[in-house]
Parts: structure tokens; sequence; C-alpha cells
């Protein structure tokens, strides 16, 4: 009985907090979370961070090399929603709930090697941000040097910037019409700028 009574009081609590989070703002992406939904999801991705993942060390060496594996692959698989500078200033980025981050920001730069690592193999629940790689804690998928070149982001030079504008990836419509590709089909005309719309 008294088990129940916590479990219901737990639940009407828990219904107040939402309420106050979400009430009149709807359900729409565009909103940016407000100040206390950006804190309390910042202290709760620290708090359900394992201690020893936020203290694991990079095993690997920012040599140059991992840092040009690192910056093609986030250009390839990163881009699209943090912007080849970090920014997170990309059609898909701002629009998402949360917003991709200015990985460039304290807010980022702060998180530990271990704790970036985290996030990328792992993803954030309830965000746009998805897990990469294989998932049992093994770097199959370059991450380590992912995080040495988040690291190097507010550093980055427009020569970088440029090269990894050409590893972006290009939809197929936006290729033929760059002339990268001929037209799937023969005879399918090539798609036209205003075929796009957002
Ligand atoms: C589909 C969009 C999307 C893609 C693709 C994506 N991310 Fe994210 N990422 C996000 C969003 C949204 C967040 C913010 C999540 C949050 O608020 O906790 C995020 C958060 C992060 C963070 C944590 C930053 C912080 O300050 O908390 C890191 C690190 C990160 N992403 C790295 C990467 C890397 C590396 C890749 C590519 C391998 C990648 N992301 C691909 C959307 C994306």
């Amino acid at each position: 009985m008294k088990k129940l009574l916590i479990l219901i009081v737990g639940v009407g609590l828990a219904g107040c907090v939402a309420f106050v989070l979400f009430a009149g703002s709807g359900f729409s992406a565009r909103e940016e979370p407000s100040a206390i939904e950006a804190l309390v999801a910042r202290i709760a991705k620290r708090v359900a961070m394992p201690r020893s993942a936020s203290s694991a060390v990079n095993p690997v060496a920012p040599t140059p090399q991992i840092l040009a594996e690192a910056r093609a692959h986030f250009a390839d698989h990163c881009a699209m929603c943090h912007a080849n500078n970090g920014s997170g200033e990309t059609e898909i980025g701002r629009n998402l709930y949360p917003k991709a981050p200015d990985m460039r920001d304290v807010d980022t730069q702060s998180l530990t090697d271990g704790e970036l690592f985290y996030i990328i193999t792992n993803g954030v629940r309830l965000t746009g941000m998805p897990a990469w790689g294989s998932g049992d804690g093994q770097d199959s998928h370059g991450s380590w040097g992912l995080v040495h070149f988040i690291r190097h982001l507010p550093a980055i030079t427009d020569g970088e910037l440029a090269y990894m504008r050409t590893l972006n990836p290009v939809s197929p419509p936006a290729a033929v019409e760059a002339g990268l590709e001929k037209p799937l089909l023969e005879g399918a005309p090539p798609a036209r700028h205003g075929d796009h719309r957002h």
C-alpha cells in the first residue's frame, strides 16, 4: 500500500515536472530547449555516464595520419549534422531538438576524452545523436581518432575545411546536377535545381 502511494506521488511529480518543462511549447523541434531543460539534460548525461568511461585515456596517438583519417571520417559521417567546423550550423543540426551543439565551445571541449568516446560510441538517447561502431566498447569505428579531431576543431584551418567539403556526402540528384554522375536511368531527365525544395 505504502509502495503504491509512493509510486502514485512519484508519477504525479514527474508529470508536474514534464508539464513545467513542455507546457505551452508543443512538440516542435524548432524551439530552443529552455535553460533549465538544457541544464537538466547535461546533469543527467553526467550522472548516467559510467565513471570508468569518463576516466578512460585516449589510447591512440594523434599522428598526422590518424587526424587525416578522422577528418575524412567526420566529413563523411558527422558533418551532415555537426558541420565540417563542428558549429552544428547545418540544416539538420539546427532543426533537431536538442540542436547539434557547437563543439568548439567549452561545453563540449570540457568533456573528458573518455566522455567524448562514450558519447560517440553509445549515442545520446532521445536526441538525434546516433551510436557509432559495434557498441562493444571496442574502437571499431576510429572513434578515438574522432576524439582527437573534435579537440582540434577550435583550430581548424580554411584549407582543411575546403578539403572536407570535397568529402561531404552528396545526394544522387545533387551529384547529377554537379556533373559528377550520370542519371541512373538512361533518358531520365537531369535533376534541376528547383526540383529540391525545403
Ligand atoms: C543525425 C545527426 C547527427 C549525426 C549524424 C551525428 N551527431 Fe553527434 N550529436 C547530434 C546531436 C543532436 C547532439 C546533441 C545531443 C545532446 O544534446 O545531448 C550530438 C552530440 C554529439 C556529441 C556530444 C557533444 C556535447 O557537447 O555533448 C559528440 C561528441 C558528437 N555528437 C560526436 C559526433 C560524431 C563524432 C559523429 C559522427 C561519427 C556524430 N556526432 C554524428 C547529432 C548528430
